[in-house]
């Protein structure tokens, strides 16, 4: 392999990273990499020959393995998690904007997704900045989020009444009687970089801390406005091969399902993360 090289994929979040195979990246290169995702958000890496015990070799490079309670495990390896949907599936995992595991009190620091089957075309992934997102905000309502703190909750997606619960990958989900919750500031400052990042989420954020879910909805319906202009996101199209690295407390993420019909198979571990201040 020849030098790393970087390369942004939009102005606001993702680059994409040539140059290195994962199986045997130098310690100096993982610096850099780490240095990447930190400041990018989402780094894609082409052409990569994982296995999966090479997968899980790569993201102890990054940190500790947190086990998802709730996505079917690939076979013998419990940190692999299987993120799919079969030809004759209509609803797909991670099908809205939303940033992994924040229900949870230490939220986990990113994924790695290795594509492992993929439709002819479609089935990509969206990535949002949210250092972007609170940018754009103004003073006056900075100044409110920072007091703000904000709940979050995986029941009403993965419980027995949950939105999958109703759906054709009710059978592949598992850890219904699992209740995660969890209460974070609503700005949180990245734990490396220092920026500033909007923290609540579509999926997973329910209200504001103090407050009902009437009175969040409208300002969580305003943030979630701005998160989702299209100038502050990318967009990863898959290929054999492909592996992506994301951090979620800087973005969110959206798997678009438009390739009914089709199988899809991704392999995703999450690697554990920090409390967030
Ligand atoms: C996820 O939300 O973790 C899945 C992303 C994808 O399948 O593209």
């Amino acid at each position: 392999m020849g030098e790393m090289q970087i390369m942004s994929l939009a102005p606001h979040c993702g680059a994409e990273v040539t140059g290195i195979d994962v199986r045997a990246i130098s310690d100096d290169d993982m610096v850099l990499l780490q240095r990447t995702l930190a400041h990018s958000g989402v780094v894609l890496l082409r052409d990569q020959q994982l296995t999966p015990e090479d997968h899980i070799a790569f993201a102890r490079r990054w940190g500790d393995i947190d086990v998802n309670n709730y996505f079917p495990a690939n076979g013998g390896y419990p940190e692999i998690a299987e993120v799919r949907k079969a030809e004759t599936q209509f609803v797909n995992i991670g099908g809205g904007w939303h940033t992994d595991h924040s229900y949870d009190a230490v939220p986990a620091m990113g994924s790695i997704l290795v594509a492992r089957e993929l439709p002819p075309v479609g089935g990509d992934t969206l990535f949002a900045s949210m250092g972007a997102a609170y940018d754009a905000l103004s003073d006056g309502l900075k100044a409110t989020l920072g007091g703000l703190r904000a709940v979050h909750s995986a029941d009403h997606i993965y419980g027995h009444d949950g939105i999958y619960a109703k759906t054709d990958q009710a059978a592949d989900l598992k850890g219904h009687d699992i209740s995660a919750n969890a209460v974070h500031p609503a700005v949180i400052h990245h734990p490396v970089t220092g920026r500033k990042l909007l923290y609540v989420n579509p999926a997973f954020t329910l209200h504001f801390e103090g407050w009902t879910r009437e009175e969040s909805a409208p300002l969580l319906q305003y943030l979630y406005s701005v998160a989702m202009r299209e100038e502050f996101h990318c967009r990863l199209q898959w290929a054999p091969g492909s592996v992506a690295v994301w951090d979620n407390r800087s973005t969110w993420h959206f798997a678009v399902n438009d390739y009914h019909g089709h199988k899809r198979l991704m392999h995703r571990i999450t690697i554990s993360g920090v409390a967030l201040s």
